[in-house]
């Protein structure tokens, strides 16, 4: 759905048979080499890389290059207001991963590693795209994501951003308990296997009840959501090398599910009953009640992450952490794209330092982008590949 005025996810089409752009290759490696002096001179690997993109096509990266990379992507995610981590970034290196069975195992491990303990940011980097052939795919938008019903009066159960994803995957066979927090599995697609739906394991999934710090019954909503947000269908391109499967996460900022997920009207919705929870007035907006229950369901999500010992950052920290990191990277001589429509927190902006300046928004690569393609197996509607 457009609305009239929402800027859409800027997606740069992608040409999967096209080969790997020797000026991408190389502007990559320089700048790779000269942030990491202990990796050498960049000449002797250029030579290396441009002959290898004449015989093949494309080139393969060493470890240091796609670890690296995969840090400047995220360095250079626009949207993210959490990147003052970005050197923290676990890389997992997955390319020599083929079957759906293979997958499957490695992406619970994903989780295993980012979710067990506290949360740590990690990314899993599978095959990368040889021109003209095709490659793996995980169609679920994040490896973690709750389902959603329509039911036959029209109402809607658990998340209804999912309903379409959710009747895609009922069409494989795959039947949900049709609660509000059905974790949906997870739809692999790879060249030698098609489609295969895998249910995940429960110790791969960490979930947090909610409950608030004073009012008794809101543990009574039984409301949950899940420890770790782990985005499944972003492409990462790096030195012109594309890899399609490329799951990474981070921790959640309170406000994503407090004043997002939990709150959005085409979400679960929940500030109305909140507010008659609360007993607040709503026959008027001028009362405020929305805003008054949207407060009490943003301390109840960090409440409960506190409680459960899983970590989570709230809305003003983590944008004086963002303004941080500004500073690190002119500092470093660096400028930083940046998105203030994603930045600025969804709830009290104008009471975060990000609210009051302005950013430089371009595309710098290394970079994460969503796929048409990816988009529409998300939506559980695969278009015809190329
Ligand atoms: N906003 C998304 C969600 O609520 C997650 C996006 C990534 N968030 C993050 N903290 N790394 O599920």
């Amino acid at each position: 759905m457009i609305v009239p005025g929402y800027r859409e996810h800027p997606v740069e089409p992608w040409d999967p048979s096209s080969p790997v752009d020797p000026g991408e290759a190389e502007d990559f490696l320089r700048r790779c080499y000269t942030e990491n002096p202990r990796l050498g001179p960049v000449e002797p690997r250029l030579a290396i890389v441009r002959a290898q993109i004449a015989a093949t096509g494309t080139y393969v990266h060493t470890t240091d290059e796609l670890t690296h990379g995969a840090r400047m992507a995220w360095r250079n995610a626009s949207r993210c207001i959490g990147r003052l981590y970005w050197r923290s970034l676990m890389v997992l290196d997955r390319r020599r991963a083929r079957t759906a069975d293979e997958i499957y195992s490695l992406l619970v491990q994903h989780l295993l590693t980012a979710g067990s303990a506290q949360i740590r940011p990690v990314i899993s980097v599978f095959a990368a795209a040889q021109p003209g052939q095709p490659c793996a795919r995980v169609w679920n938008e994040q490896l973690i994501r709750y389902a959603g019903y329509r039911t036959d009066d029209g109402q809607a159960i658990g998340d209804p951003r999912l309903i379409d994803f959710t009747a895609a995957v009922r069409g494989f066979g795959w039947r949900g308990k049709g609660e509000a927090f059905d974790v949906l599995p997870l739809v692999i697609e790879t060249p030698g296997d098609g489609v295969r739906v895998y249910e995940l394991p429960e110790r791969a999934i960490r979930e947090v009840p909610l409950s608030h710090p004073e009012f008794g019954w809101f543990a009574e909503l039984g409301l949950r959501w899940h420890a770790v947000p782990a985005i499944a269908n972003m492409r990462l391109t790096i030195g012109g090398v594309h890899y399609p499967l490329a799951p990474f996460n981070g921790w959640y900022m309170g406000s994503e599910i407090g004043a997002r997920n939990l709150a959005d009207a085409d979400r679960y919705n929940l500030l109305p009953l909140v507010a008659a929870r609360m007993g607040l007035d709503t026959s008027r907006e001028s009362t405020l009640w929305r805003d008054r229950a949207l407060v009490e369901l943003n301390r109840a999500v960090l409440h409960s992450f506190e409680r459960a010992g899983v970590k989570m950052s709230d809305h003003h920290t983590e944008s004086q952490r963002f303004i941080t990191h500004l500073r690190n990277e002119e500092k470093a001589g660096r400028r930083v794209p940046a998105d203030w429509t994603w930045i600025v927190p969804p709830i009290s902006g104008g009471i975060t330092p990000v609210f009051h300046r302005y950013y430089d928004e371009f595309d710098e690569r290394p970079a994460f982008y969503l796929d048409e393609e990816a988009a529409a197996r998300a939506k559980g509607c695969p278009m015809r590949t190329r």
